[in-house]
């Protein structure tokens, strides 16, 4: 089968290729330790099973469920954005719920974006910004992000011809993979940007709950006027652990909230009514639950840090999400670097290739396993690089 042209810019998922490599080691004997993907191991808030599990044994839950959301699902998302950011939202216009959020990120580029449109991406940045561009055809134009700054969006380099002609851009704080948070300012710096030339600014926050910093968690729509020029997606996956669950929204401008709710009516028949009433339960958690949470991830991220140093790998503990952004010695490739921990210490990483060509030279590490298994992780990632001492392999 020869594939559609907007299919043919895209490969396949770098995590699904990726999962291919750990099968064959696990395959092939070794005990494979998985700090590749972002899949918290950890279990959902209790009330949520309770809720799910009565909701299954409904009878009246199994029939098609609307396309837009429950109107109790919507309302607890306002209800969340208003006690978590202070953000008023209208349940009715600028809420719509999504089958996870990374399907609403590629809907959204669908719904928008015409063959040849330039669209701003941040680089290093979650994969599916440029493969739902890709899909639509679009034109893909990446701004770095720098590790020298702390990762801020540099809207002041951004070509202004460029920026005029662009449909929209993205931004995520805090930032897969550099476990960046925005800075004072950027958010409102970013709500100008996209005034100033019509663009909509697609701000992705899954990550807005998993601080280590003390501060409290923020929304782009915090910024008076936000509503205007923006669009926030956020989910339960990592918030609350629940990634297979698959429940997700984006709030915020009501223009782009409709054209994601007009296209995902044509592509799918809504969530499941169980997964809905879960979902409103695990929304009302309260923050304790998530305070106790962000510690675990912090306790682990401390053991790899510490690993990465006597491994002689440079990585600083992340003012947010369950990722540790690791630079590789000079010259090191991210693929193959990352390949050989899998093969010869058992520790599956992602190459920070996978996340855009300022990734290269990288690798990602999630703290998203047993505590357990992140200790013996972290002495396998220090035995491994006496192993490439041995081997004359660099470390600086
Ligand atoms: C930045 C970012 N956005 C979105 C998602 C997708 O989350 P979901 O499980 O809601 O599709 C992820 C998942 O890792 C992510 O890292």
């Amino acid at each position: 089968m020869i594939p559609s042209a907007r299919l043919a810019a895209v490969s396949e998922y770098p995590f699904a290729r990726w999962a291919v490599h750990c099968r064959a080691a696990v395959e092939r004997g070794i005990d494979l330790i998985r700090l590749d993907i972002g899949n918290p191991d950890l279990p959902p808030p209790p009330a949520v099973l309770d809720v799910a599990c009565a909701a299954m044994r409904s009878l009246a839950t199994h029939g098609y469920p609307g396309y837009r959301g429950s109107s109790e699902l919507r309302e607890a998302i306002c209800e969340r954005y208003e006690r978590r950011f202070g953000v008023s939202l209208d349940p009715d216009r600028e809420v719509v719920c999504l089958l996870g959020s990374k399907e609403g990120i590629v809907h959204l580029q669908q719904a928008m974006l015409d063959p040849a449109d330039p669209v701003l991406l941040p680089d290093p940045g979650y994969t599916p910004y440029a493969d739902g561009a890709a899909l639509s055809r679009a034109t893909i134009v990446r701004f770095p992000l720098r590790a020298a700054e702390g990762y801020p969006p540099d809207f002041d380099r951004i070509p202004p011809e460029i920026a005029r002609r662009a449909k929209a851009i993205w931004l995520n704080y805090p930032n897969n993979p550099t476990g960046a948070v925005a800075g004072p300012g950027a958010f409102t710096n970013a709500v100008d940007f996209a005034r100033r030339h019509d663009l909509l600014l697609c701000h992705d926050a899954p990550y807005a709950e998993i601080r280590h910093d003390g501060k409290a968690p923020a929304s782009v729509l915090q910024v008076p006027g936000a509503h205007e020029v923006a669009i926030e997606f956020n989910s339960l996956s990592k918030t609350f652990n629940m990634a297979g669950w698959r429940i997700g929204y984006a709030v915020g401008h009501p223009g782009a909230i409709e054209l994601l709710r007009r296209i995902k009516s044509n592509v799918d028949s809504g969530m499941f009514l169980p997964l809905q009433r879960a979902a409103v339960a695990a929304l009302a958690t309260d923050d304790a639950w998530i305070d106790k949470r962000n510690a675990v991830y912090r306790d682990r991220l401390r053991l790899l840090a510490e690993a990465c140093s006597a491994a002689g790998l440079a990585s600083e503990m992340p003012l947010a999400t369950h990722y540790l952004w690791v630079r590789l010695p000079m010259g090191e490739e991210a693929e193959p670097f990352a390949l050989r921990l899998l093969d010869e210490v058992g520790v599956a990483v992602a190459p920070g290739s996978f996340f855009g060509p300022a990734g290269e030279g990288f690798v990602r590490l999630s703290v998203t396993a047993p505590t357990d298994r992140i200790r013996e992780a972290a002495d396998r990632i220090v035995a491994g690089s006496r192993l490439d001492r041995a081997a004359g392999r660099p470390r600086e």
